[in-house]
Order: structure tokens, then C-alpha cells, then sequence
């Protein structure tokens, strides 16, 4: 074996023989968080860093598969960095970072797209949903889930934190990543998806057969991260529900005031049988509801406000965090290159 190999394949198994688990996850810095974005991800994000060894990672590269302005996303790649601290991921605990600060993201990507078939991503409910109607797509926003394998695989994650709206690229990795070690030996982990027990798939508050999202909700029906309590009060207040006026928790027939009852439970942690006992007036369930967020908000909104007046100290910890990533992600990517083929510089 050449003497600058990276590594060996012999050595492989070490990677599936860590005592702590590993765990990756990303936000896109587009548009502003929001509760989905916290309830969903974040908070199992911040309760995983007790127990493993957690990457989290602001995917600035997805961003540019839709229209983008260049300096907003600059901002907003900050300013997501900032979420995630402010929502209580711990630098000194996980690694934070940026994705475009790790090459490898994009060019293991390149492998997972020749790896994945056209037909397989064509079936991406995202991708259909995002280009639907539109005249004009980037062929990126076809290819992303083979970039977003590659996020993922490259750390060897065993878990994924998201919402349930990631299920299906998740399950896409999986088989790419099965796929890849049967065809080339064994390379990459295959990893799981882990959805939030309650509050998975948080809907809009205005539409509720719709999901809240960065960038098709409305804005009554979104609340923001940084949602000042009187915003976030008067949205759960306007929430849509129903006339029939009985709390009963039932999806299909009563989408508005199940999410509501969804998102107390994910809130203050009841059951929702606790929370559809507790209440005979949809009413006094929003108020307390409004309460309940903004007491779990309102610290991150403070927090988020002294991160961001500390720039340089941000900007350190990216670049940190940068280092520590790519130090697994090279190795990674030189144990999928050598597996597939591609010939090592001698
Ligand atoms: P993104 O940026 O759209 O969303 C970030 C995370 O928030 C979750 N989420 C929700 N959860 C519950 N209810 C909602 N209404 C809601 N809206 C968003 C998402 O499921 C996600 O967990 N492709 C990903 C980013 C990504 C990624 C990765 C994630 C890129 N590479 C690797 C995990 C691992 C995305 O666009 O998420």
C-alpha cells in the first residue's frame, strides 16, 4: 500500500466501534426559524449532546438550490449559527459548523450522485412539491438529497435528528449508503432517522393542513424563533381550529386544534390524553398554550441577542468547528474514493 494512504481498509471497523453514538444534523440558513425548526429538530438536538457525540451543521450549500440573494444568505448563515447556539446546543459539547467550510460535503456528493438513480430522486416528495409549477429549477435541487447523503455519511452517523418532512431523504440515504458497502465494501454506517415524539410535522397555524415552513407558510400561521411573546401570544390565540367546539386530539377531522394539542404536549411534555382531559374549551387551551411557548421562547430570544452581538466569538467557533469536522469527513471521503475506484494521488 502506498505510504500517503490516509488510511486502510483494514482499519475500517473501527469506525463501527465507538463507545458514544454519532449524531449529525443541518438547518438550511434560509429564510427565519421557526417553531417547527425547534420543536422538530433543535430540541431533540440539545437533549442528544448529553448523550452523544453530536455535528450540527448550518447546509448553506442546499440553500443555493432555490433563487438565493448572495449577501442575505451570507447573513443568514450567521444568523443560523446563532439559532442553534441560542436554542442551546452547546459548542464545547458538539461541533458546529458551516458546510461549505468542510470540501468534502460537495465532493462526496459527487460519489452519492453516482451512486443514487435518476428515478430515486425523482420520487422525492420535496423536490416534487418545490419545483411544482415552476418554470425555471436548479439542477441542484434535483441532485440535494445526494448532497445531503453525503452531509450525513460522511461523519458516520448512526443518528439523525429531524423532522418528519426529512423521513424520506433520510431513507434514501440508507439505501444509498447500503447500496455503496454492497457494491464496493463496506464504507459507510448506515444511519437512522430520530423523529420528535410529539410536534414532528408542525403545522400552520393558519392552514393546518399545510406545514409551517421557512418558506410557504403564512405569516400569522408561522412562528418565528425570535417572535417577540406578544407575536407569539396573538398568533396561538388566531390559530384556526373548528366549530364543533369539543377538545378532542384527531388529526384528519380536526387538523387546527390537534396541532395545538401537539404542540402543548411537545411544549411542556404531557401526554395528549393529560392535555384533552384538562380541557373543555379550546380558549383557555390557547392561552395556556401561548404561555407555554413563550416561556420556552422567550430565553432563546435573549440568548440569540447576545450571540449575535459577538460576531468574532461566532466566527471562532465556526472555524473550530470547521477543523474538527473535516478531520473525520477527509478520511471518510478517501475511504469512499478508494472504494469506488478512484485512484489514489501516489
Ligand atoms: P430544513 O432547513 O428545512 O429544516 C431543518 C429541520 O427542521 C425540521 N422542520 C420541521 N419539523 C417539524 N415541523 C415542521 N413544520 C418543520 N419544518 C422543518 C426539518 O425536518 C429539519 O430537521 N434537508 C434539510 C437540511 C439538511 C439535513 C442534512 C438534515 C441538509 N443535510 C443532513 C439532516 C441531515 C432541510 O432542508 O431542513
Amino acid at each position: 500500500m502506498g505510504k500517503r494512504r490516509a488510511f486502510s481498509r483494514a482499519e475500517l471497523p473501527a469506525t463501527y466501534h465507538r463507545s458514544v453514538a454519532r449524531v449529525f444534523s443541518g438547518v438550511q440558513p434560509s429564510g427565519s426559524l421557526h417553531l417547527g425548526n425547534y420543536l422538530g429538530a433543535f430540541r431533540q438536538w440539545v437533549a442528544m449532546q448529553e448523550e452523544f457525540d453530536c455535528f450540527y451543521c448550518v447546509v448553506d450549500l442546499h440553500s443555493l438550490t432555490v433563487e438565493h440573494d448572495p449577501a442575505e444568505l451570507r447573513r443568514k448563515t450567521i444568523e443560523t449559527a446563532a439559532g442553534f447556539l441560542a436554542a442551546g446546543v452547546d459548542p464545547e459539547r458538539s461541533t458546529l459548523f458551516v458546510q461549505s467550510h468542510v470540501h468534502e460535503h460537495a465532493e462526496l456528493a459527487w460519489l452519492m450522485e453516482s451512486t443514487i438513480a435518476f428515478g430515486e430522486l425523482s420520487r422525492m416528495i420535496q423536490f416534487k412539491e418545490k419545483s411544482a409549477g415552476k418554470s425555471s429549477i436548479r439542477a441542484s435541487l434535483f441532485t440535494y438529497p445526494a448532497l445531503m447523503a453525503s452531509d450525513i455519511l460522511l461523519y458516520d452517523t448512526d443518528r439523525v435528528p429531524v423532522g418528519e418532512d426529512q423521513r424520506q431523504h433520510i431513507e434514501l440515504t440508507r439505501d444509498a449508503a447500503i447500496r455503496f458497502n454492497g457494491r464496493y465494501g463496506e464504507t459507510f454506517v448506515v444511519p437512522e432517522a430520530v423523529l420528535a415524539r410529539h410536534a414532528a410535522r408542525v403545522m400552520d397555524l393558519q392552514q393546518p393542513s399545510n406545514k409551517m415552513s421557512k418558506s410557504e407558510s403564512s405569516p400569522q400561521g408561522t412562528i418565528e424563533l425570535l417572535d417577540p411573546p406578544e407575536a407569539v401570544t396573538q398568533k396561538v390565540r388566531r390559530a384556526v381550529t373548528d366549530t364543533d367546539g369539543e377538545v378532542r386530539y384527531d388529526p384528519k377531522r380536526k387538523p387546527g386544534l390537534s396541532n395545538l394539542i401537539e404542540l402543548m404536549a411537545s411544549v411542556t411534555g404531557r401526554s395528549i390524553e393529560e392535555i384533552t382531559s384538562s380541557y373543555s374549551q379550546y380558549g383557555p387551551l390557547k392561552a395556556d398554550l401561548a404561555e407555554a411557548l413563550v416561556a420556552a421562547l422567550d430565553p432563546v430570544r435573549q440568548r440569540y441577542a447576545a450571540l449575535m452581538g459577538d460576531p468574532d466569538e461566532l466566527a471562532f467557533l465556526l472555524e473550530q468547528g470547521a477543523e474538527k469536522a473535516a478531520g473525520i469527513a477527509s478520511k471518510t471521503l478517501a475511504r469512499a474514493k478508494e472504494a469506488i475506484g478512484l485512484l489514489p494521488p501516489s
